[in-house]
């Protein structure tokens, strides 16, 4: 099996305390630091943005993996990578111009990520992938952490899998992921598992994120 990314989400932690929670993330082991951004429209929740993101970046050393459910996304990319993003992940489902706005975001040297919602198609990304680092599966319907893993997507996540083929593309899952669905996710195909509530829910986030790591064994 290819290694294994963990990437916890920063949207479970205590956001009375960022920059300790982010110090607990890297020594606990994760891989990646996952940022989700919302904007109240797109989905109904409001979180943090660039501002915030960059004043954490001096407290960690991990790479930021911005997750943006905010419409019109192309209009923010600099800031973006003005605050320490290495990885930016939009949504297929807002905005217009998902090739110009993945090359903008590899011409602000972040990766670029494109993300599908669970009821979106995969064959939309039959003409994204040449322009994508990262394809981030959405297992649950985005705006809130904790909520059940959709099953139907395991078949999706295969899918895509097979659609990346041998190109140099990270394949994300984020939503429900806990060491009880993480082995399927991973035996689908996917090589990064973004986990929220199963990592700052547990008592010790270290023994969480190596848990989630060994699912892979
Ligand atoms: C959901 C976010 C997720 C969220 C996952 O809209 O994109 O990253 O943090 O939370 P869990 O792992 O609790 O489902
Ligand atoms: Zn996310």
């Amino acid at each position: 099996m290819r290694p294994v990314s963990i990437a916890p989400s920063l949207l479970s932690a205590d956001f009375s305390r960022l920059a300790e929670e982010l110090a607990r993330m890297e020594s606990a082991g994760a891989d990646w630091v996952h940022l989700d951004v919302m904007d109240g429209h797109f989905v109904p929740n409001l979180t943090f943005g660039a501002p915030v993101i960059g004043a954490l970046r001096k407290h960690s050393r991990l790479p930021f993996d911005a997750h943006l459910m905010i419409e019109a996304p192309e209009r923010v990319i600099e800031d973006y990578a003005r605050a320490g993003c290495d990885h930016l992940t939009v949504h297929v489902e807002t905005g217009y111009h998902h090739r110009r706005t993945l090359a903008a975001i590899r011409d602000a040297k972040m990766r670029a990520g494109v993300a599908l919602n669970p009821a979106t198609p995969p064959e939309v990304l039959d003409y994204l992938l040449p322009c994508v680092d990262i394809v981030l599966v959405m297992t649950v319907d985005p705006g809130f952490g904790g909520q059940r893993f959709i099953p139907e997507m395991l078949g999706k996540i295969r899918r895509i899998r097979q659609q990346i083929a041998d190109r140099e593309i990270d394949l994300a899952v984020d939503g429900g992921v806990t060491t009880q669905t993480a082995r399927a996710i991973l035996e689908a195909g996917a090589n990064v598992l973004v986990a929220g509530s199963a990592v700052f829910g547990s008592a010790d986030i270290k023994t969480a994120v190596a848990d989630l790591r060994a699912t892979a064994a």
